[in-house]
């Protein structure tokens, strides 16, 4: 293997440069050229092949930067469809052109299915990312969990999933998690911390919502900054009940704080959160709302006595408000846990490329005796009996239904991650950049302004 393609497909996460950083730092060693392809499979389909080699005389380039957020070659949605033969057989032409023997993608469940594609022409592995932390399974048989009954709705089935399985070991997850999680999570618990304080302060019932589509991990992990409630997507959501529960906390403490997760769905099956549904290229909901939604249904169902003398002669000013956390999540600087997993998953898929694989995903994976440990697992074992990869989503284990808390086993999932995933680089990084003066004199110095220079055309 002489020179390998790499690309980032998908929304963007702070870990992506370094897992860039990774791959390259493998194949420098190994003596494999790199080509960075520009805004992932947009990049491979365009007529002049936007590319920028990686390591010239098999050193990184110095704009290849482990700390920086975002991505240096840039990502986009565009999926390659496998149906679409006069694209596959450009995106053909532009690999032998390029003379790539190999390809990593950096992505999701969306880029997998983009890389099926393209395995027909060269070996592809994935290293995975995503703030969602939903690539994966909980335990190896998952998939067939998902059943299929005809109906008269499009797309002419329904899909449905069996009850998972009760008992969970953490040792069974593949992918325990994923790069951009962490750091996801972080930014998270900074916000629901700050926001307490209003709450305490003013009375009030905070409503956070954060991102994670219909996987509520990164509500799980919110449970760091300590909201009363955590509300995820795969719990449908009683508003009766919320209702009582939210009541009785306030009159404890006089304030709430309520995470919810974007996905997040009522008990008759509507979703909260989808009120601005529209769908990207790869079929993906896009959400948004879900905090607002929640806003009102408890601004309505709460009443007013229920503030009447904590909030007195406060007219005008509702006592229940809703926060997005929203992009801040998947952007800047990645901790050190992202940093970790993202290097060595980079490294592990240019290995597998070496060692001859295709379609397979490079894995976190952990047990108690071991710690984290690098695998990989071929990506058809992620799909459904139809092909389908269907996104993680929270073992009912890891969730207490009746509290709308975190359980005991959910704490036994995030500590691994979390009890060292800051670094001191990470607080010394705040100490000496936030404030430096330079930043009131300097324009923003940007990595990705700086590669155009490097970007050659087929
Ligand atoms: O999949 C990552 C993610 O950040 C989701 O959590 C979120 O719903 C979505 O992407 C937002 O996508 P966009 O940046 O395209 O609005």
């Amino acid at each position: 293997m002489k020179r390998i393609g790499i690309l980032t497909a998908g929304g963007d996460t702070p870990a992506l440069n370094a897992t860039i950083c990774g791959a390259v730092q493998q194949a420098n060693a190994l003596r494999i050229e790199v080509v960075g392809l520009i805004r992932g499979y947009a990049g491979l389909l365009d007529a002049r092949v936007p590319h920028v080699m990686l390591n010239p005389l098999f050193s990184s380039i110095p704009e290849l930067d482990p700390c920086k957020g975002g991505t240096l070659i840039g990502s986009s949605r565009t999926y390659v469809d496998s149906a679409d033969t006069a694209m596959l057989d450009m995106v053909r032409q532009h690999v032998t052109r390029l003379r790539l023997d190999g390809l990593v993608c950096i992505g999701g469940d969306g880029t997998i299915n983009g890389m099926q594609a393209l395995a027909d022409i060269l070996p592809c592995v994935l290293a995975p990312k995503t703030i969602d932390n939903d690539l994966g399974l909980n335990y190896l048989d998952e998939p067939n969990e998902w059943t299929r009954t005809p109906s008269s709705q499009a797309p002419g089935y329904l899909e449905q999933r069996r009850r998972s399985r009760d008992h969970l070991r953490l040792d069974d997850i593949i992918n325990y998690a994923t790069p951009g999680f962490a750091t996801a999570v972080f930014v998270v618990v900074q916000m629901v911390e700050r926001l307490r304080t209003t709450a305490e302060s003013h009375h009030r019932i905070a409503v956070v919502e954060v991102m994670g589509r219909q996987s509520g991990y990164i509500a799980l992990g919110a449970a760091y900054a300590q909201p009363d409630i955590i509300l995820i997507p795969e719990v449908p959501v009683n508003i009766a009940r919320l209702t009582q529960h939210v009541a009785r906390i306030y009159e404890q403490q006089q304030n709430v704080v309520i995470v919810v997760g974007e996905g997040v769905r009522t008990d008759d099956g509507q979703e909260l959160g989808a009120a601005v549904a529209s769908r990207d290229p790869a079929g993906n909901i896009r959400y948004s709302g879900a905090a607002d939604a929640l806003v009102q249904l408890l601004q309505e169902s709460l009443g007013d006595d229920l503030f009447a003398e904590t909030r007195a002669f406060e007219p005008g000013s509702s006592p229940l408000f809703g926060r997005k956390v929203g992009h801040t999540q998947r952007g800047g600087r990645p901790i050190l846990f992202d940093r970790f997993c993202a290097t060595q998953l980079g490294g592990k898929a240019v290995e597998l490329l070496v060692d001859g694989r295709s379609n397979e995903i490079a894995t976190l994976q952990y047990s108690e005796s071991q710690g984290f440990t690098f695998s990989s697992i071929a990506a058809n074992k992620l799909r459904d009996r139809w092909g389908e990869i269907h996104p993680r989503e929270v073992h009912p284990g890891f969730y207490d239904a009746e509290r709308l808390q975190l359980s005991t086993l959910g704490m036994e999932y995030l500590k691994p991650i979390f009890t060292r995933a800051v670094g001191a680089d990470d607080v010394e990084y705040i100490r000496r950049e936030v404030f430096d003066a330079g930043c009131l004199s300097n324009r923003y110095q940007s990595i990705n302004t700086d590669i155009r220079k490097r970007i050659r055309y087929l």
